[in-house]
């Protein structure tokens, strides 16, 4: 226990000097300014149809709202994460998910931002997992308040939901770094016979795919921040080794969408604007 706490405390530590230089630093240098335009921007609600082989006949046209890397803090009010999870509302999603990075530093009392999540009341559930920042500060302060809300939170878990007429099985995983660590998180969860796997990292793909776990939502990357014109995989992430940084992705008949987040590291987003997404899942028949 005393070594994790000391692991802990250290990954706060530097996260503590990013966030005064990238996060506080940057913009108020700018006197507020990028806080503001960022701001004004505000957060697009993008559809998107996947059409996966495999995809159970029964879920064939099941819409999930994803949601990612709201990272509420200096950046990113309480109130104003509420509202972005509102404008879900009209959309009437089967599904939510959101995966992960709820907080950018320190945890807060988020229990309006989880209310308003679970007022959604989505048919076939309602899922979280947590991220790396959700982790620096108090994890099981971030998990307990989403739970109190009525929100599942899958730590190496796996949840069915039922409806009455559809059955959907969502596994999801805890914050891991590497490729080999989602391996061991996935295999943890039992996650072989699910329909949707859900983690931070979207270096749970490879697992996933080998698993022929249908789709896998992920989130972490922020699509980089910073994208080329017309190009939004050529970005700072892909610098920081993620090759699977924003958009849909294909591997044998699995898929891994990776949005870009709806908030922000750094106050500053250039070709990579953020978002929330409402996916429409279908069954692509053979021939
Ligand atoms: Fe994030």
């Amino acid at each position: 226990m005393a070594k994790r706490r000391t692991s802990r405390s250290s990954h706060y530590r530097r996260a503590r000097l990013r966030h005064f230089f990238l996060t506080r630093g940057l913009n108020r240098i700018s006197g507020d300014r990028l806080r503001q335009r960022r701001r004004s921007d505000g957060v697009q609600l993008r559809e998107l149809r996947v059409d996966i082989p495999g995809w159970p006949v029964e879920l064939d046209g099941l819409s999930i709202a994803h949601v990612s890397d709201l990272h509420i803090g200096d950046l990113m009010s309480v109130n104003d994460a509420v509202r972005i999870i509102e404008s879900l509302g009209d959309m009437n999603p089967d599904v939510v998910c959101n995966t992960g990075d709820v907080v950018d530093l320190d945890c807060l009392n988020l229990s309006s931002f989880f209310q308003a999540t679970a007022a959604l009341q989505p048919s076939l559930g309602n899922y979280l997992v947590l991220g790396n920042h959700d982790e620096l500060d108090d994890p099981a302060s971030v998990a307990s308040q989403a739970e109190e809300a009525g929100i599942s939170v899958l730590r190496n878990t796996v949840a069915t939901a039922s409806d009455g007429e559809r059955t959907l099985r969502v596994g999801g995983i805890d914050w891991a770094r590497s490729s080999s660590a989602c391996r061991d998180q996935v295999n943890a969860a039992g996650a072989g016979n699910i329909d949707l796997l859900l983690s931070h990292n979207p270096k749970a793909f490879d697992r996933a795919a080998e698993l022929g776990i249908p789709l896998t939502l992920s989130g972490h990357t922020h699509g980089g921040q910073i994208a080329r014109k017309n190009r939004p995989n050529a970005n700072l992430a892909l610098a920081m080794t993620h090759r699977r940084n924003a958009g849909l992705y294909e591997k044998g008949d699995s898929r891994l969408f990776v949005t870009v987040g709806a908030g922000d590291l750094f106050p500053l987003r250039m070709n990579c604007p953020a978002e929330i997404v409402l996916l429409r899942i279908h069954r692509l028949e053979a021939g």
